[in-house]
């Protein structure tokens, strides 16, 4: 498969108003619709949060090499939102941003990474199958979102963690986000109310036998419309211990597991430790870290 990597033109000038802007506005009114609301800004605003998540890969690869990472490559990088947010943080960050989808690069182009004006030449963004694309090595590796779910085999899952092992430095680290619990398995629709809009997360289908689970994400807004399977994802509902026991055999020293503390009322608190032992949650949220 081809490799294209794309130009990121460094913009003077500041549009007068961007795709946020006019969301935010449209959001702020309550006049969203599912005519005129963004895909891309819905999405960015109800399952990202890369504002932690950099802190997240900072304190981790700190604690383990006793400096700060500063390139990162994020895979299957969609709207390259967390490539932006990395090289915002400190001025010696570089990012690389690898998705197969070349219209959802070039939205996270045009409004994620052109708007950081210098900064943006920081970024590259390949449009390629992650398991294509090699080159400088990587302090971070990161796949969030659940991404990796989408090679459902072993033999899949190893070529892409290989990979992944073959584009860090030596002292290097691998980021995936996994969930699970009881829950997981069972279909239902979980409903949050963000600004402007409802985020529905739909667990439609999953089979016991082959882990397969298939999940859609759907917006409503204040005058009834919605989007129904804005997005849709077919995934193999992969184990924290079976993942670990892949990692290990694809060559990484050690992986650990950041669980999720609670807070005073027993609900989850954001906080991620590592740990050996997990609690009973219907259902979590957790990271491995692999290291090289
Ligand atoms: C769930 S989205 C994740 C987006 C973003 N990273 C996040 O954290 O929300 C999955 C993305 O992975 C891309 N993708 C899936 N399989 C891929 C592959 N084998 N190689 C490259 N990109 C892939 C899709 O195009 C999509 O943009």
């Amino acid at each position: 498969m081809a490799t294209r990597e794309m130009k990121v033109n460094i913009k003077t000038t500041v549009p007068s108003e961007t795709v946020a802007d006019r969301m935010e506005n449209l959001a702020a009114a309550g006049k969203l619709t599912a005519r005129n609301a963004d895909l891309h800004w819905l999405y960015e605003q109800s399952v990202q949060n890369v504002t932690f998540e950099v802190k997240f890969i900072d304190r981790v690869f700190q604690r383990e090499y006793g400096n700060k990472p500063t390139f990162l490559r994020e895979d299957f990088c969609g709207t390259a939102l967390l490539c932006g947010e990395w090289v915002k943080k400190r001025s010696a960050n570089t990012a690389l941003g690898v998705d197969f989808d070349g219209p959802t690069l070039e939205w996270g182009r045009i409004n994620n990474i052109e708007p950081l004006g210098r900064r943006a030449s920081a970024v590259t963004l390949v449009q390629d199958d992650v398991r294509q694309v090699t080159g400088q090595p990587a302090d971070v590796v990161a796949a969030m979102n659940f991404s990796w779910w989408g090679f459902k085999t072993r033999a899949e899952l190893s070529e892409y963690f290989r990979t992944a092992y073959g584009n860090l430095g030596q002292e290097g680290m691998l980021v995936l986000d996994c969930y699970g619990g009881p829950e997981a398995q069972v279909p239902q629709i979980e409903e949050r109310e963000q600004n402007g809009f409802d985020y529905l997360w739909d667990q439609d289908h999953f089979n016991p036998i082959t882990g397969d689970v298939r999940c859609l994400i759907h917006f409503r807004f204040p005058d009834g419309s919605k989007l129904k399977k804005a997005f849709s994802y077919d995934w193999r509902l992969w184990s924290l211990y079976d993942t670990c026991d892949l990692l290990a055999e694809c060559g990484f020293r050690k992986t650990e597991v950041f669980w999720e503390g609670t807070d005073k009322d027993g609900e989850p608190s954001g906080v991620f430790r590592q740990s050996r032992k997990g609690d009973l949650a219907p259902a979590w949220v957790a990271y491995i870290i692999a290291f090289r």
